[in-house]
This record gives C-alpha cells, structure tokens and sequence, in this order.
C-alpha cells in the first residue's frame, strides 16, 4: 500500500523558483511513489486576497503551474481546497480544541502582529484551517519548505488532542522537508518570497527572468579576483541546477579568479531558461483549453470529496453531532 501524501500551495500570485523547487517539483518527483492529493489552497489565500477577479484568475494560473511542472492528474487527485467545504467543518470542531495562547505562538501570525498589521481571524486560525486539510484525508506524508514545517507541527498536535478527548480518530502526519533545498534563496539572498520581491519568477517572459538574475546581490570583486562560491548568491543558486561535478568545476573557477558574477549569472540564466522550456510549452497547451483544466479540479474534488466525507462521518460521531 502506498503511503498517502498531501500538500497545498496558496494561489496568492506569481509561482517562483522557491515554490518549484521547495515544493511543486518534489509533488511531481514523488507522484509515482505516493497515492498524492495536491490542491490550490484557496480557502487560504483568501486571508490576503479580496479581489474576486484576481483570485480566481490566480486559482487557474496555479491549476497551469501545477500542471506544466509535471503533476500528472492520472497518478494525483489535483483539486482545489473550496471544493471540499467539509475542511471548513472540520476546522470549527478543532478551533472549539484549540487555545488562543496556542495560536499566539505561531510565527506567521507573530511576525504580522509584529509589522503592525491588522490581523484578521483567518490569519489567526491559518493553522487549523491546514490542519483539517491535512488531518481530513488521512495524509501521513506532507512534503513542505521549511517554512511550513510548524504549521504541520500544529496539524500533528491538534490530531494529538482531538484522539485524547473524543477517542481515536486521526493519523499523526508527517512533514517532509528536502534538506538541499529547504530554503531557496532569493535575488538578495535572503528566502526567496513574494513578500520580500526577491523573487525570479518561474513563468516569466525571458527578459523577467533574466532581470532578476542580473539583480542578484554580489560583493563588488572584479573578475581576475578569486571569489568565495559558499557567501555567493548566484552559486547558492547554481546548486539547484547543477550536479556535483558541474558544481566542483565552477567551485574551482571561482576560487581560481578569472570568472565575473557577470558570467555566472548568464550561466544560471541558461540552466534557468532550460528548465523551463518544456514547461512553457505545456503551460500553453493547456492554457488553450481552460475547460480542460476546469474538469481535471473538477475530478480531483469527486475523488477527495469521497474521502472527506467518510471521514467526516466518523469525526461527527465521535464528537457527539451525529445522532
Ligand atoms: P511565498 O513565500 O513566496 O509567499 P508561499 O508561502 O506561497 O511562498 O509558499 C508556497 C510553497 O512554496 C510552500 O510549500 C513553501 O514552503 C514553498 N516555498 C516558498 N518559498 C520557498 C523558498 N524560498 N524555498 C523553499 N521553499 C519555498
Ligand atoms: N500553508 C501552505 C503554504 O503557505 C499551503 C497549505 C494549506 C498547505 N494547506 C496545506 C500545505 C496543507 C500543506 C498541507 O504554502
């Protein structure tokens, strides 16, 4: 028996090389391995996003992205969370579970209390609503960057204290986190995040792409001065694409002195630009037939719904609803 794996990304904007490498492409390198549920968190995004448009323009850019990067909707259920309303069910049993100090303490909630904005409900109670998506299909593998990794730790406590107060219900998940690429840098060299615009985008135009890797902060060594490839940014990058003995050879560049950043950018822009070739092809053709699309999410909601169903049967007996 295959071991069930799930994981979600919020349709909250442009998809970036942290996003496919921190998680689309570990969905699809494991697609074969896993019976794989993969959805568009959308019930999340809205905590951010109130413009109708731009979410659902968002929710089928994303249903693209999965699609180009190779998630084949015969070996994953690829559905969007809002199809499957139980989740929301699910989530208020577990908030009359959850403490508020518990909550305070989650660092996503703790850094937007701490840039002074106002923080709305679902920002708040974020957490549990990931821990109903998790929790409701039984997932026992959530493969997630390291960001996320205390957000499951929150879906493995609530399991936790939902089986000692209403008796055995819920599988205790697991996270998954890649350790070569658990944090992505960005152009800057902090996390590549869409909140910090150091992003390089996975879809763009060539000239995006190439705008953002001309932008990634270097020190100011000319090109005959060796350089340091671990503090490099752009080499930090490479690592993604090249394999160790590609990695050994421009090591030895670098420390040798002779190589600009000016070339090994245009070198990353290239590994960049051939990866993602094929996928721009697929993202085309299946953005040629949205209705296509359309029915593939369509799909995967029958098959998930099926599965939450059940589960909410149990979870509504054991609190004491279903009489
Ligand atoms: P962002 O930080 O740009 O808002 P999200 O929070 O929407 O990105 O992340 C979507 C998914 O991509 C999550 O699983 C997250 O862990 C992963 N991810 C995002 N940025 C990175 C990164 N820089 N490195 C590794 N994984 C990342
Ligand atoms: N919070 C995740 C993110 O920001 C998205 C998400 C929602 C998720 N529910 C999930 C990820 C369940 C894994 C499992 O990317």
């Amino acid at each position: 028996m295959k071991k069930r794996l799930l994981s979600g990304i919020k349709p909250s904007g442009t998809m970036h090389l942290g996003n496919y490498f921190g998680a689309i492409k570990q969905f699809v390198d494991m697609q074969n391995d896993y019976d794989s549920f993969v959805f568009i968190a959308d019930l999340h995004s809205i905590t951010t996003v109130h413009n109708k448009d731009e979410l659902s323009k968002n929710i089928i850019n994303i249903a693209l992205d999965y699609l180009a990067c190779g998630l084949d909707p015969e070996k994953v259920c690829l559905f969007k969370q809002s199809d499957v309303a139980e989740v929301t069910e699910l989530t208020w049993y577990f908030n009359c579970l959850t403490t508020v100090p518990y909550l305070e303490r989650a660092t996503a909630y703790k850094d937007a209390k701490a840039k002074g904005k106002e923080v709305n409900v679902g920002v708040f109670d974020y957490p549990i609503l990931m821990a109903a998506d998790i929790l409701i299909y039984d997932s026992e593998v959530v493969p997630v960057g390291q960001d996320q990794k205390q957000h499951v730790e929150y879906a493995r406590d609530t399991a936790q204290k939902f089986n000692s107060t209403f008796g055995e219900t819920f599988k205790i998940p697991e996270a998954l986190i890649m350790k070569e690429v658990a944090v992505v840098p960005g152009t800057d060299g902090k996390k590549m995040s869409k909140s910090y615009k150091n992003t390089i985008p996975l879809f763009g135009t060539d000239e995006e792409i190439k705008k953002a890797v001309m932008k990634i902060v270097t020190d100011s060594k000319g090109t005959d001065e060796p350089k340091d490839p671990e503090t490099c940014n752009i080499f930090k990058l490479h690592k993604l694409f090249l394999n160790k003995e590609e990695l050994a050879t421009l090591s030895d560049r670098y420390t040798k002195g002779g190589m600009s950043y000016k070339e090994s950018k245009e070198m990353l822009l290239s590994e960049i630009l051939d990866l993602i070739k094929p996928m721009r092809e697929k993202r085309e053709n299946y953005s040629e037939d949205l209705d296509n699309v359309r029915a593939i999410l369509k799909n995967g909601a029958n098959k998930a719904k099926v599965i939450a169903l059940g589960k909410m049967n149990i979870i509504r007996n054991n609190v004491g609803v279903k009489i």
